[in-house]
C-alpha cells in the first residue's frame, strides 16, 4: 500500500482489457516499475516484473493482455496470469 495516494492516470485511460499505463513504485525501498490495467470494469496495479528473470512483462510497451484481452502475458516466455487474481495459467 502507498503511503500516500497519488494520481495514476485519469479513469478513462484505462479501456478494458486495453493497454496498460506504466507507472512506478517504490517497493522494499527501490524504485520498481508498476502498471494499471482495467478488467471486467475493475481496475488493478501489478508490478511489471516477472516472477522468474528480472524483466518487465509487456510486450510493447503498455501491452500487457493477450489478444483476447483475458489473460496477462509476460513477454519473456508467454506465461499468462488471471487478471483478476495471481493465478498462473501456464
Ligand atoms: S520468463 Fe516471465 S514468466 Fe517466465
Amino acid at each position: 500500500m502507498a503511503r500516500e495516494p497519488r494520481l495514476i492516470c485519469a479513469s478513462s485511460a484505462l479501456a478494458d482489457s486495453g493497454r496498460g499505463v506504466r507507472f512506478e513504485v517504490e517497493y522494499f525501498g527501490e524504485p520498481a516499475p508498476a502498471f494499471a490495467v482495467r478488467y471486467q470494469g475493475t481496475a488493478h496495479g501489478y508490478l511489471n516484473r516477472c516472477a522468474h528473470v528480472a524483466m518487465e512483462l509487456d510486450w510493447q510497451e503498455g501491452v500487457f493482455f493477450d489478444s483476447d484481452g483475458r489473460d496477462l502475458l509476460c513477454s519473456t516466455h508467454g506465461a499468462a496470469w488471471a487478471a483478476r487474481a495471481s493465478e498462473r495459467r501456464c
